[in-house]
């Protein structure tokens, strides 16, 4: 089946409220240094503009879990297919996602990072599809709020195409 992408959230939009959040993040942990945590490889694209526009001191870590066959829909199941390099213990974490979308992936991997004892946690995603959720998940910080949809771009794929697109869009089947 034959695909196109249609443009949801340009290039600009997105550097904007990348913008706004980082200044956020550097206010509110004013005096403190995070750690954040880039969920692969979805969130890499928003973690390495957001690390930027950080002004308090940052450091980066990486893991990765899979939920998604390579198709739209959930399998419901989590695996973590990397984990992180260092211990969170006593750190100010914050978890960076691509988008929160049934919140299954991530309520299983905040619990478990949760269990390792960071001094405090929050979550941060660029996108956030409301009317998909299954489990609730508390999101502190969201870019953009977003029909239910399936989107690509800026780190989202469909079959693993799509990643380095600089916008975020909306895949349409001809
Ligand atoms: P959740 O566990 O259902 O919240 O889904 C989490 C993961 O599914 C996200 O981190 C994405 O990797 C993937 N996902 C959910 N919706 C989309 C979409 O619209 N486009 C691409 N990937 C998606
Ligand atoms: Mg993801």
């Amino acid at each position: 089946m034959a695909e196109h992408i249609k443009v949801l959230l340009t290039e600009e939009e997105l550097s904007v409220k990348i913008q706004t959040i980082g200044e956020q993040i550097s206010r509110d942990y004013a005096g403190k240094e995070v750690h954040l945590i880039c969920v692969l490889k979805g969130g890499v694209f928003f973690m390495c503009e957001l690390a930027k526009r950080i002004t308090v001191p940052v450091s980066l870590d990486f893991m990765a879990v899979s939920s998604y066959g390579s198709g739209t829909k959930s399998g419901g199941v989590v695996k973590i297919v990397k984990d992180l390099d260092e211990p969170i213990k006593g750190k100010h974490v914050i978890v960076v996602e691509d988008i929160v979308d049934s919140g299954r992936t991530l309520s299983y991997l905040l619990e478990m990072l949760w269990a390792r004892n960071p001094e405090s946690m929050r979550l941060c995603t660029l996108l956030d599809k409301p009317d998909r959720r299954v489990v609730d998940v508390k999101v502190d910080y969201t870019g953009f709020k977003i029909p239910d949809e399936f989107v690509v771009g800026y780190g989202l794929d469909y079959g693993q195409k799509y990643r380095n697109l600089p916008y975020i869009g909306v895949v349409e089947f001809d």
